[in-house]
């Protein structure tokens, strides 16, 4: 089988920023706080994205934001992501405290979650070019390199792939990254190679391609049949994030025992302890789905009240994996 390290593998040159890998992890409300995008770079990730957060929500101080965009050193290229539909909340959101250390700017015109597309919001973008150039301007005024991930359109009537990825690049965004499953396809269903090569075919600015990746072939697949400058990973790193190692040839001593328990030493440190075992729970549950019989060890897990507890159960879960 051809290797994707061998054969796609390349640094991206995004703006005046370079990454060391092209393959990249996704950003997955709710799961790529701090510890986990930390772990995802150190397999190979080239970039590794926030949640979404609201453009508008950061006008308010408040805690829960400021756990999403936590950060620091050791997190040597920082993506955040921004949710909106205001032009003016995401200038002063990129300008703003809050995403001072971040040097990427990522816009989320992909989301398909009803209330967010009633609000105009995410994959509602991709009906209102002229109000998504004007989101991308507002952004690019920080100064800061700005992506842009989105959907080919709201249905397979509705593909405005390539004048959208077009009107990007005219706006000035620095890399764009396309799912290729349109909005009313959610996250289900093959994606379609062919709307992600004309985005590819329509701009020179780097392309990535994201949707249904579950292992190296897939990335292959994906690489082949879009001509895509890189691949965007998201359900399937929360699952198994050694496939970043894997797509860019990385050499690691990881097993799922020893990045599990780093995400709990991660976590205890920046987290005050609920909040860092809820992350470690969701984490090692998407790490159980390929380990059959842990059904009961899963629900002592989910009930164990402190991190102590929580760290020997992990243990007897994937210590006897990893023998
Ligand atoms: C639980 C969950 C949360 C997500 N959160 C975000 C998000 O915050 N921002 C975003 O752009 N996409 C988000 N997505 C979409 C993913 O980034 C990705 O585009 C999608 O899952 C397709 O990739 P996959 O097939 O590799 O999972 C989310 C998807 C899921 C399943």
């Amino acid at each position: 089988m051809r290797k994707f390290c061998e054969t796609y593998l390349k640094k991206l040159h995004i703006g005046n920023i370079t990454t060391e890998s092209n393959v990249l992890m996704a950003p997955l409300a709710g799961y790529t706080c701090y510890p986990f995008r930390i772990m995802c770079r150190k397999l190979g990730a080239g970039l590794a994205f926030t949640e979404m957060v609201s453009a508008n929500g950061l006008k308010f101080n408040d805690k829960a934001t400021a756990r999403l965009l936590y950060t620091d050193a050791a997190e040597t290229l920082k993506a955040a992501q921004l949710l909106g539909s205001v032009p003016s909340a995401f200038e002063n959101a990129c300008k703003g405290g809050y995403t001072a250390d971040y040097d990427i700017i990522d816009i989320n015109m992909g989301c398909p979650v009803p209330n967010v597309v009633k609000n105009g919001e995410g994959c509602a973008l991709t009906q209102d070019l002229r109000l998504a150039s004007r989101i991308i301007e507002a952004c690019k005024r920080s100064g800061k390199v700005v992506t842009v991930k989105f959907r080919p359109g709201m249905n397979r009537e509705k593909i405005v792939v390539s004048e959208f990825a077009r009107m990007c690049e005219d706006s000035g965004a620095d890399m764009i990254t396309v799912h290729g499953r349109t909005r009313n396809m959610m996250y289900d269903g093959e994606p379609v190679y062919e709307y992600i090569a004309e985005a590819k075919r329509s701009v020179n600015i780097p392309v990535i391609a994201n949707g249904g990746i579950h292992s190296e072939e897939d990335a292959i697949r994906m690489m082949d049949n879009t001509g895509a400058d890189g691949v965007m990973i998201a359900r399937f790193g929360l699952e198994d994030p050694m496939i970043f190692a894997e797509l860019t040839g990385k050499v690691t001593k990881e097993t799922r025992l020893s990045l599990i328990m780093g995400q709990a030493d991660m976590a205890e440190k920046c987290f005050d302890e609920l909040s860092a075992m809820e992350h470690i729970k969701k984490i090692a549950s998407y790490f159980m789905k390929r380990l059959p019989g842990t059904k009961s060890l899963k629900q002592e897990m989910y009930s164990c009240g402190n991190l102590l507890q929580l760290r020997e159960i992990l243990v007897r879960i994937f210590g006897e994996t990893e023998k």
